[in-house]
């Protein structure tokens, strides 16, 4: 059987994704979708900061790829000396609340100037990264410890994906998995440590207008208004006041690894 070149597949997964829509790579996407991101994220329960927890202590330093509203920045700035989150979207940015040892930094990790900390996070980014090598590349430039990276291995939940398949048949071209970053980094040399992930995934709109405007993005060339709200009123529910989309159990795997340069 031939080899599969895991680099080559990645790019066409996330070219191949990008004919739906260009969502995760897109900072207006994020910009826009800010507000209900850190609203249905805030109480989300994921474990990724227990599998932090053994390399956490007062004197580290840690930066945190693709920030997004700061919901690892922050609980980690409480447990390390200073975390620099770097956050290419102002929306998302926005959110990121302030503290003294937090430094926010306006750029995609492509082009940021960073130094380097012990530890290098990097959480639900890489889904739009067509060029993925640079950037693992430079992810384990920068830390001189442990490079954490997460990544969902189930499909996107997201109410787009529901209305497509309700409306089209099939949800669309997926996203890269993590299973396929896995198999990637041990192309580039790296055997990294996985822990799996299991939590659930509520998505919390305030309003219809709110929901519409984030499936419509996602949901890619031949959205028809009328039929897109119908389905939407369908598959979401009221819950305090919002609109609320139950994604079910999400699986994420986390790689992490020890950097070969951390010398
Ligand atoms: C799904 S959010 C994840 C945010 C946060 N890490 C978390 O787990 O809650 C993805 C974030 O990655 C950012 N992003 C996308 N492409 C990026 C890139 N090339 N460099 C840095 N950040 C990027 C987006 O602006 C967005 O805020």
């Amino acid at each position: 059987m031939d080899e599969i070149d895991w680099e080559t597949r990645w790019r066409q997964v996330v070219e191949d994704r990008a004919t739906l829509a260009s969502g995760h790579v897109d900072t207006g996407y994020w910009d826009r979708r800010a507000a209900s991101y850190a609203r249905s994220t805030h109480a989300r329960v994921d474990e990724f900061l227990q599998v932090l927890d053994p390399y956490l202590s007062p004197h580290k330093t840690v930066i945190d790829v693709g920030a997004g509203t700061g919901r690892h920045t922050v609980p980690l700035a409480q447990r390390v000396e200073w975390v620099t989150a770097v956050e290419p979207s102002e929306g998302m940015r926005s959110h990121i609340a302030g503290r003294d040892n937090i430094t926010v930094v306006a750029s995609t990790w492509e082009d940021a100037e960073v130094a380097r900390a012990d530890l290098v996070v990097c959480s639900h980014v890489l889904y739009g990264v067509a060029a993925p090598v640079p950037f693992i590349a430079k992810l384990e430039r920068s830390a001189t410890e442990r490079v954490f990276v997460m990544l969902r291995e189930s499909d996107l939940p997201h109410p787009a994906a529901e209305i497509r398949r309700r409306l089209v048949g099939d949800a669309g071209p997926r996203l890269p998995r993590f299973s396929e970053l896995f198999m990637l980094l041990l192309q580039m040399g790296i055997a990294a440590d996985v822990d799996f992930l299991r939590y659930p995934i509520v998505t919390r709109y305030s309003d219809m207008e709110e929901a519409v405007a984030d499936s419509r993005a996602l949901f890619g060339p031949g959205w028809d208004e009328d039929a897109g709200q119908a389905a939407l009123r369908e598959i979401l529910r009221p819950d305090a006041g919002q609109l609320v989309f139950d994604g079910g159990v999400a699986v994420s795997g986390v790689a992490h690894w020890q950097p070969r340069t951390s010398s």
